[in-house]
């Protein structure tokens, strides 16, 4: 059998993301609590992972012990600044102490700013969707900067802003107060503005910071190269799912399937891109499917599918995500600020785990600036409108007892994390099933 591994450079950064509202539990304040209690939801977030009630400890300790030297939280806006005119200096002495024990650990921190939850405040004057949130969140970005700069340099702005746009203004899972393509798009421009300012605002408080947001970036093919409908619709949904964003940041225009706008602030402002990358989606043309302008995107039956057919196991597809960024904006550094797959017996995740990460060391080798790679996620947690339904810890979490239960996938990754590199022993003992592929003869 062959021996061998694939080492990654020294100093890459190993964690995995988290998100509040997903794991603190009791946000009783934000959008998202109002949406679970009026039945939106599979479940109710309730208590989650509590780490309000201080479980971030013994969690950061499972991720320290797992040989993990970096993780991604983020902070929740609506404890922060509980009504438009107060701010609680408590809620930011937690995550004051959660950082330091993050430090205490020798973990690096990447704190996201905003990740899809908003203040209740801020979503009955309808939030995002018009531009007085800008200053607003400016406002909140530079009271957490001030706060929490002592213990991070490392900030993600917003969390996929075209899932949170595109979930709620046109999808209806997410909550949203009007509906609309056209909402979405605006939601989206206010987002970059916003984005843009914090960029500012943030480099102002700290010189030395680093700066970018998390995209949750598409791959999409069409399902017949020859037809030009297909290919016609692959790429309305691929520019209009994933454009808009970095479309702005490269040029200082939007690009939408209903126009361009001019957002010139927005132009360069990240320090490094933020990449979340799950699968790729197949696009067929679809005259039936009006609500997704003509198009449908699948997987394929003979796809690697997870339990909740939620995702497609599509390794190449991370390194195509990364070689889109580079030819996007050579040179910058790039982040995979989460990647992961919900699998509650955890029987594909071993190899999701080792096949993508195959592929980020290849790109590696391609000297593709990749700095690190953020799992989603380091324990089950609250999965937005799915709910409890889908599982994407490493660990696992019984909610009625908030007892942690280790999947074998957590020390896979933890051995990963501390060989800095993948293993043919490794991929030998989690997951046999491709180690023809991933060490071929
Ligand atoms: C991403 C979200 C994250 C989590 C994963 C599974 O879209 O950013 O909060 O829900 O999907």
């Amino acid at each position: 059998m062959v021996q061998a591994s694939y080492h990654f450079p020294r100093g890459f950064l190993w964690g995995t993301a988290t998100a509040a509202h997903q794991v603190e539990g009791n946000n009783t304040n934000n959008q998202w609590w109002q949406w679970e209690q009026t039945g939106h939801t599979n479940g109710t977030s309730g208590l989650a992972c509590d780490w309000w009630g201080g479980r971030w400890r013994e969690d950061f300790d499972r991720a320290a012990e797992g040989g993990q030297n970096a993780h991604r939280m983020s902070v929740e806006w609506s404890r922060i600044q509980p009504t438009p005119d107060t701010w609680d200096e408590d809620a930011l002495e937690h995550y004051r102490l959660m950082l330091r024990g993050l430090r205490e650990r020798g973990m690096t921190a990447l704190v996201t700013l905003h990740h899809f939850s908003d203040p209740l405040w801020l979503y009955e004057q309808c939030g995002w969707e018009t531009e007085a949130v800008i200053p607003l969140f400016e406002k909140f970005v530079r009271k957490v900067v001030g706060a929490l700069k002592e213990y991070c340099t490392l900030w993600c702005t917003i969390n996929e802003p075209n899932v949170y746009a595109l979930s709620g203004y046109v999808a209806g899972t997410f909550p949203a107060c009007n509906k609309g393509l056209n909402i979405a798009m605006r939601v989206q421009a206010n987002m970059l503005r916003a984005h843009a300012a914090a960029y500012r605002a943030i480099h102002e408080i700290q010189p030395e910071s680093r700066v970018g947001y998390a995209l949750h970036y598409r791959p999409m093919k069409a399902k017949n190269a020859w037809s030009p409908l297909d290919v016609w619709m692959r790429n309305i949904q691929y520019n209009g799912i994933n454009m808009a964003f970095p479309s702005a940041i490269s040029t200082g225009v939007m690009k939408s399937p209903l126009g361009s706008v001019r957002i010139p602030e927005a132009k360069g402002t990240q320090d490094y891109l933020g990449l979340n990358y799950y699968s790729v989606d197949t696009v067929k043309f679809d005259i039936t499917n009006p609500n997704e302008m003509f198009g449908r995107r699948y997987y394929p039956a003979d796809s690697d599918l997870s339990t909740t057919k939620f995702i497609a196991n599509i390794p190449e597809g991370i390194f195509d995500s990364i070689k889109w960024a580079v030819r996007t904006y050579p040179n910058l550094p790039i982040l995979i600020t989460e990647n992961g797959v919900e699998d509650a017996e955890d029987k594909m995740r071993p190899r999701y785990i080792a096949q993508h990460i195959h592929q980020v060391w290849r790109a590696v080798n391609f000297n593709f600036p990749v700095k690190g790679y953020f799992h989603w996620s380091l324990v089950d947690n609250f999965e937005w409108e799915r709910g409890w339904t889908q599982r994407f810890g490493l660990w696992a979490l019984d909610l009625e007892t908030q007892k942690r239960t280790k999947r074998p996938s957590a020390d896979l990754y933890a051995e990963i994390c501390k060989e800095n590199g993948l293993t043919s022993e490794m991929v030998q003992k989690y997951c046999p099933e491709v180690f023809d592929k991933l060490f071929p003869v």
